[in-house]
This record gives C-alpha cells, sequence and structure tokens, in this order.
C-alpha cells in the first residue's frame, strides 16, 4: 500500500488543528488524536454536491480556521465524500440528504485507519434541518466556516459561528439548522463505536 503526500498534507492539517486548538474541551481528544495509529489504505475519490460549498465557505472562515479549509478545498476531488444516512431511512430530510456530506480523513475506514478517533469535516448547505441525533461516542464540533444555530442536550438553542467549539457528552442529543450560509465543521469522536450509526428522536 501506498500513501500519497498529498495524504499525509491533510492527515497533518486534521492532527494539527486538534493538537494545537486551545480549547480544554479539545484537549480531552488530544492523546487519541496523538496516538491515532500507524495504518492507512487508499480510499477511492467519491464526490458529493456539499463539497462544492468548500469555495464559498473560505470566505466566512477566520485566521485560525482559513488554513484547514483551504486545504480541505485544494484537495476536494480526491477526497471520498459520504453520507451517514439514505433517503430510505426517513431519518433526516432529504434537503439535507441533497446538500450535506463529510469526508473523513482518520477513521476505521480509513485512509487513515484507527479505532481510537474519528476525525474530517462536514459541510451542511443553507437551508437545512440537521435533528437531533445521538451516539455512544463523545463528539466535538469546531465551526470552521459559517454559522449554524446548535441545540445540544438540554441547552438552549444557540447560534454558533466560526470558532466556535461544541462539546457532546456521550449519548447527548445534539443537532442545528443553518439559515443563509452554509457550514462547515470540524470533528472528532472519540470513546464509542466510530461507525455507530446515530439514533434519533
Ligand atoms: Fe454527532
Amino acid at each position: 500500500m501506498s500513501v500519497q503526500i498529498n495524504d499525509l498534507e491533510l492527515l497533518d492539517a486534521v492532527c494539527d488543528f486538534a493538537l494545537l486548538h486551545p480549547h480544554p474541551a479539545v484537549q480531552k481528544f488530544r492523546d487519541s488524536v496523538q496516538n491515532w495509529g500507524d495504518d492507512w489504505i487508499s480510499i477511492e475519490p467519491a464526490y458529493l454536491p456539499a463539497a462544492d460549498f468548500l469555495v464559498e465557505a473560505i470566505a466566512n472562515t477566520d485566521q485560525q480556521t482559513r488554513e484547514l479549509v483551504e486545504t480541505f478545498e485544494q484537495h476536494k476531488n480526491r477526497l471520498h465524500w459520504e453520507q451517514s444516512y439514505k433517503k430510505e431511512d426517513d431519518v433526516v430530510p432529504d434537503s439535507m440528504l441533497e446538500g450535506y456530506a463529510f469526508a473523513e480523513i482518520i477513521g476505521k475506514r480509513g485512509p487513515f485507519i484507527s479505532d481510537r478517533i474519528r476525525a474530517g469535516i462536514g459541510i451542511w448547505g443553507p437551508g437545512i434541518l440537521y435533528p437531533r441525533h445521538q451516539h455512544q461516542a463523545e463528539e466535538i464540533y469546531i465551526v470552521v466556516a459559517g454559522a449554524a444555530e446548535f441545540k445540544i442536550g438540554a441547552a438552549e438553542e444557540a447560534w454558533l459561528g466560526v470558532g466556535d467549539v461544541v462539546y457532546v457528552e456521550s449519548n447527548s442529543p445534539h443537532g442545528f439548522r443553518t439559515t443563509d450560509q452554509s457550514l462547515v465543521v470540524y470533528y472528532l469522536w472519540q470513546a464509542g463505536d466510530l461507525r455507530q450509526t446515530s439514533s434519533f428522536g
């Protein structure tokens, strides 16, 4: 198996973003990120339309997040864009399936294989509701471009934008909705099945 220099650029971008992040909640994931593993596989590129939001999202970044979003934008045609839900599952609105995607860099399915940490970015276009859902793994969302209204656990709904960090406890319901801007989040999962399908309701 071979790994390309471009893949290492993405791996470094994803690891450095977490390891250099000052937020205490992100630091809880530090050990898992630093010791993600040592194996990788090649992944077939897969396109989804949400990847196209990355170009305009760069204008909605800040100094801390621009480089990460630009790195993903530069490599977007080589990435494996995917979705966790299918139309027939009937758990998320059709508008979400039309306008969202994620690209994983570290996780159970690679390209950098880990059973400790899941890391990548997710993109949601404007006007999307991601209904409240939960999973066993604890999670970090860092808004790296755009904004959305988040509802996390028992907390009030909150409008979050670039640089904001959300920590989601294990099995805590969470969801969000975008309005006029697309949203790009950097995500981390640990301490649970890293490919568990979320439950809703
Ligand atoms: Fe989640």
